[in-house]
């Protein structure tokens, strides 16, 4: 369940008719609703109830500051992938040992900043890295947290772009040298090592996938503990997928999986952490933009908007299907049609939906692309120098700019001609 919803035929963001930001901010912007953020992190909180957990929101879904507020105010902690990522969960006021640190290349320089600054755990993911933080820790005289992402070899059955789990993938350290790997990190200096970690894709529909690795991780777990080592968290990745076809979808909900969760680990006595991005953000967002064009083609009609490929990149590149609505509401009966929906970036590949059926729309109308609060805005670019596109937090009654749309002066200005030129 969301907050985007129709009240006397316009669509709104929580009480905000959309007409109103767009006439504030123009168009194309993503909107995020504070209600539906706050709501689906409190989902997690009530499906891992029944343990000692953390919910490390992965800032890599949507690093709006303004977001991560929100969420480090309910508590959540954050899974972030870079300095920037750390950076950006530091300024949004989340403490050091909320953040755990994922990705298969932390930089010497990122470990170095991370350790300085105070973190949670590394999420470890081959014995190079390994070698490299137990080098920098000892060197500063700290002793770095860790935690090995092994790779349980499962099928996640989700895109092949975003499916990590599977050992041609190169994510983590291949479960069955996993005993050996953690019995290095034991002997090295400047390591602790607190737990095990786990993620095998985004998007997933299906439980199975997770049951299958985290019972892999307890056979681990056990095995890790003969071993003399004290595994005491378990980070779970994230991964739950979200409905993105309202019409055809319904994928777990959180409370399930935290009743997989319970069921494969919950007699370890660890502390659970899991990192989920999309279920929080995703239909917490909106991209809105308007039409500029419609076009007659041959054998089909094109609807031209002012959002392109470079503002939501979902569909050109894993071929994602959002749904796309008006803003103003049509009334019942009202006949559709179907439009090839394009942006006006110069490829074939901007196009966001073909053949999708819509009922009729004039230059100037408003449409909202759902599930985009999530992957929308992180993933975007200047391609065509097309300017950032704003965004934009709802709370109740009330608005504000979170992000604004840099002037065409501005962007300009990030380059520089060489005076030999
Ligand atoms: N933890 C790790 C280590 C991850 O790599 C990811 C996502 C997550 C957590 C969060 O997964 P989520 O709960 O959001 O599914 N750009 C793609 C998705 C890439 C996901 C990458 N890793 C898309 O737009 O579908």
């Amino acid at each position: 369940m969301d907050h985007f919803l129709y009240r006397d035929g316009v669509l709104h963001a929580e009480d905000v008719p959309l007409p109103e930001i767009a006439a504030s901010v123009g168009t194309p912007f993503y909107v995020y609703s504070a209600a539906t953020l706050t709501r689906h992190f409190k989902l997690f909180q009530e499906a891992l109830n029944w343990t000692d957990h953390l919910i490390c929101f992965a800032i890599k879904s949507n690093s709006n500051l303004a977001v991560l507020k929100l969420l480090g105010d309910l508590g959540a902690g954050m899974d972030v992938v870079s300095g920037g990522e750390y950076r950006r969960a530091r300024a949004a006021g989340v403490p050091g040992d909320r953040v755990v640190f994922s990705g298969v290349g932390k930089t010497r320089e990122e470990i170095t900043y991370v350790l300085e600054n105070g973190i949670r755990q590394f999420n470890v993911e081959s014995e190079p890295e390994l070698e490299a933080i137990s080098q920098i820790a000892s060197k500063m005289g700290v002793t770095a947290p860790i935690a090995l992402r092994v790779n349980p070899d499962v099928d996640a059955k989700t895109h092949e772009k975003i499916a990590t789990g599977k050992s041609e993938n190169k994510f983590g350290i291949p479960i069955a040298k996993a005993r050996a790997v953690y019995a290095l990190a034991a002997k090295l200096p400047g390591i602790d090592v607190v737990g095990v970690d786990v993620h095998i894709g985004s998007q997933l529909t299906d439980l199975e996938p997770f049951e299958a690795a985290f019972t892999k991780v307890r056979d681990l777990t056990l095995a890790l503990r003969e071993d003399g080592h004290d595994i005491r968290r378990l980070d779970l990745g994230g991964g739950l997928g979200i409905p993105y076809e309202r019409s055809n979808s319904a994928p777990p909900l959180p409370i399930e999986y935290g009743q997989v969760i319970e069921r494969a680990l919950g007699d370890l006595g660890c502390e659970i952490e899991i990192e989920p991005g999309r279920l929080i953000a995703g239909n917490a967002g909106l991209l809105v933009t308007s039409v500029i064009h419609l076009k007659e083609g041959e054998g089909r009609d094109f609807l031209i908007l002012d959002a392109a490929m470079n503002d939501l990149v979902r569909p050109s590149m894993y071929g994602a299907h959002h749904d796309i609505v008006p803003v103003i509401e049509p009334s019942p009966g009202t006949p559709s049609a179907p439009y090839d929906i394009v942006g006006p970036v110069c490829e074939t590949g901007d196009t966001f939906a073909k053949a999708r059926d819509m009922t009729p729309l004039a230059p100037g109308d408003l449409v909202a692309f759902r599930s985009a609060g999530a992957y929308g805005a992180v993933m975007s670019s200047e391609y065509n120098s097309r300017p950032l596109i704003p965004e934009v937090l709802v709370q109740g009654s009330e608005f504000a700019l979170i992000r604004a749309r840099p002037t065409f002066a501005e962007m300009l200005a990030r380059d520089s001609i060489p005076e030999w030129l």
